[in-house]
């Protein structure tokens, strides 16, 4: 694109999306945790647009808010009350936003997330000259698409929608997948001629490429990116591809993603080089895992931070959490939100933690229910250990002191905090403050009756018979 021409991006969003069967309007459906609009809209500001101005209506509220939110100022908006098919909807975008504007436009359609900037890009540069320019794309199965009619020099001379094809045409595999350059002063006039004088009666976008004042500029690209949602396979099917694109580029970053086809990273993730995803991995929100970390098969993490050197084993599931530097965390444990493990922790397997602090060195390490505690450093809680913190009214928070020692099977019941290097009792039932240094203990002595058993034995089979 020379210097002195603009680019405006608009995206259509207006329609329902009846396909998706949904009360959630099409183009907010997410795809890998970020709604399909939002990565058009991305990829046309990527692609060099100053700002996008979108076609809204079936829930045009939820639509805006959410763009107004993540896009600001780079984001306008207008309103088609009634959808009277795509050429109307840029003739929508034209008056409301777009009255004088000159340069050139980025025409996409809302609901087809996965194209990438840089074929935008290269789409936005060959067709500089043209009044309109096109991606084009091959299908075996060209049903449902727009077919691409060319003359005997090869040059697109216009597309003819399936409804619309003649039986010779229905056997045009060559596609319109939907994004376009026009210049805008070509565009405004052509949509003032439009008629919807076809099949579906409406006024149609791609009559505009017949209508072109010079010869068409067309771009093949790959269906796969730019592939659009209709219904909720397809939405599968485009959440494969941009799962790869995102996990190959974390492993071009530097990150070791053991099995890229079978990880989940959301849009928000934040990976550092040198961090190790294993195989069906799933981070979720705003995760971050830092170099050196360590994410073993099968964990599930939202809105968790990992530290570096820190491991998390086989089927560990966290949300909201921070796991400390060099800490260890199961397997098959579950940190519940507000968990913080502090550096050189450990919550060994089949352990629950919730609003839990957890202090440097200290260990969780065997089927212990820990919620509502604040543990220092070098503490150990043994092996079933459960804090009692619900009374069935009110939460109450347990404090284990530096080096405590809480032997297996105690209950400890909050509120309650046991002082500095003191030692609880294995089965103990603890529900008083213990001093710091002191020994807890409250469970029954013990008793031993010699030679007890084989006479208890005797007794039981005399019974049976
Ligand atoms: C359109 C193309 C077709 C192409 C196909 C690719 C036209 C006439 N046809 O058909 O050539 O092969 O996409 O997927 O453009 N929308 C509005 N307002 C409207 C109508 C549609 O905002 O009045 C929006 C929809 O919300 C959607 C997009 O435009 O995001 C495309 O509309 P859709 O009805 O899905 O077009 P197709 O029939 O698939
Ligand atoms: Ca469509």
């Amino acid at each position: 694109m020379s210097q002195e021409q603009s680019l405006v991006g608009i995206v259509l969003a207006a329609g329902q999306g009846t396909r998706m069967k949904s009360a959630l309007p099409k183009v907010l459906h997410e795809v890998c945790e970020r709604p399909m609009v939002s990565w058009v809209v991305q990829a046309a500001l990527d692609a060099g647009a100053s700002e996008c101005v979108v076609v809204v209506g079936h829930g045009r509220d939820a639509v805006m808010s959410l763009l107004k939110d993540e896009f600001e100022d780079r984001v306008r908006f207008a309103v088609q009350e009634e959808q009277r098919g795509t050429g109307h909807a840029v003739r929508c975008a034209m008056d409301a936003a777009l009255q004088d504007y000159q340069g050139r436009l980025l025409v996409l359609y809302g609901d087809c997330p996965a194209l990438s900037a840089v074929t935008l890009k290269t789409l936005v540069t060959k067709s500089e000259n043209a009044s309109s320019g096109l991606m084009v794309a091959t299908k075996n199965d060209p049903r449902g698409y727009g077919r691409i009619v060319r003359n005997e020099s090869g040059v697109v001379t216009a597309i003819v929608e399936d409804r619309d094809c003649t039986p010779e045409q229905k056997e045009i595999c060559e596609v319109n997948p939907g994004l376009y350059v026009f210049d805008a002063a070509f565009a405004r006039d052509a949509m003032s001629r439009l008629t919807d004088d076809n099949a579906q009666g409406e006024l149609y976008l791609t009559d505009l490429i017949a209508m072109s004042e010079t010869p068409v500029v067309d771009l093949l690209g790959d269906m796969a990116e730019m592939m659009g949602v209709n219904d909720r396979s397809q939405l599968a099917e485009v959440e494969k591809t941009l799962r790869l694109r995102i996990n190959i580029a974390w492993a071009r970053s530097g990150v070791t993603i053991r099995d890229p086809f079978g990880t989940f990273i959301g849009a928000e993730c934040v990976l550092e080089p040198d961090a190790v995803i294993e195989p069906n991995v799933h981070l979720r929100g705003k995760t971050i895992v830092h170099s050196g970390a360590r994410v073993d098969v099968g964990c599930v993490l939202k809105d968790v931070e990992v530290h570096g050197g820190a491991t998390l084993k086989p089927y560990t599931v966290a949300t909201e959490s921070s796991i400390g530097e060099a800490a260890n965390v199961g397997p098959f444990s579950h940190l519940r939100p507000h968990t913080k493990l502090g550096p050189e922790s450990k919550v060994g397997n089949f352990c629950e933690t919730k609003k839990t602090t957890v202090g440097r060195g200290s260990k969780v390490n065997h089927l212990s229910y820990v919620g509502d505690g604040i543990l220092g450093e070098g503490v150990n809680v043994g092996a079933g250990t459960i804090f009692c913190n619900y009374d069935g009214v009110q939460k109450h928070t347990t404090v284990l002191e530096d080096g405590v020692f809480i032997g297996s099977d105690s209950q400890l019941v909050a509120p309650l905090t046991v002082g500095k290097g003191a030692y609880v009792a294995s089965g103990s039932t603890v529900t008083k403050d213990v001093p710091s240094d002191a020994l807890a203990m409250s469970r029954t002595k013990q008793v031993n009756k010699d030679g007890y058993a084989s006479r208890l034995r005797a007794r039981m089979k005399a019974a049976k018979k």
